[in-house]
């Protein structure tokens, strides 16, 4: 059911200040910057190998709003992991089997995300404190 580590998502303040590092430090090249308006977030998406197409991506959100979940994540926490994300190639069947479970998922729906992905996140009172999302390309 699960095919891949898909993403690691990671909750900044600010884009500029933090795309310096991945981009030159790590030399991981120009990200891809969307705007994701149903999420209130602005994304920076690395690709990581992306010639070989096993090194997955890492994904820096950035709030676009006070009631972001970005921005009330880095209010309670701080910066730093804020996802984790599994590519699927059946959404629904990913969703079904948590809620099967009588496990608790944030989008019973899928919903668009970055890069043109339909997401869903589980709540994390169901994964012991980890914010999974499922996600199909
Ligand atoms: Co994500």
């Amino acid at each position: 059911m699960v095919e891949m580590i898909d993403h690691i998502g990671i909750a900044v303040r600010s884009l500029e200040e933090r795309i310096p590092f991945y981009r030159d430090v790590l030399g991981l090249g120009e990200p891809e910057i969307e705007t994701v308006a149903d999420q209130k977030v602005r994304t920076a998406v690395f690709f990581v190998g992306a010639d070989t197409d096993r090194g997955g991506r890492l994904e820096l959100l950035e709030a676009t709003d006070p009631e972001s979940p970005i921005a009330k994540y880095i209010e309670k926490n701080g910066e730093g992991i804020h996802h984790i994300a599994l590519r699927t190639p059946d959404l629904e069947g990913a969703i079904a089997g948590v809620l099967d479970g009588e496990l608790r998922m944030i989008d019973e729906k899928p919903r668009g995300g970055a890069g043109g992905a339909e997401i869903a996140f589980v709540h994390p009172k169901s994964t012991g404190g980890v914010l999974l999302e499922f996600c199909r390309r």
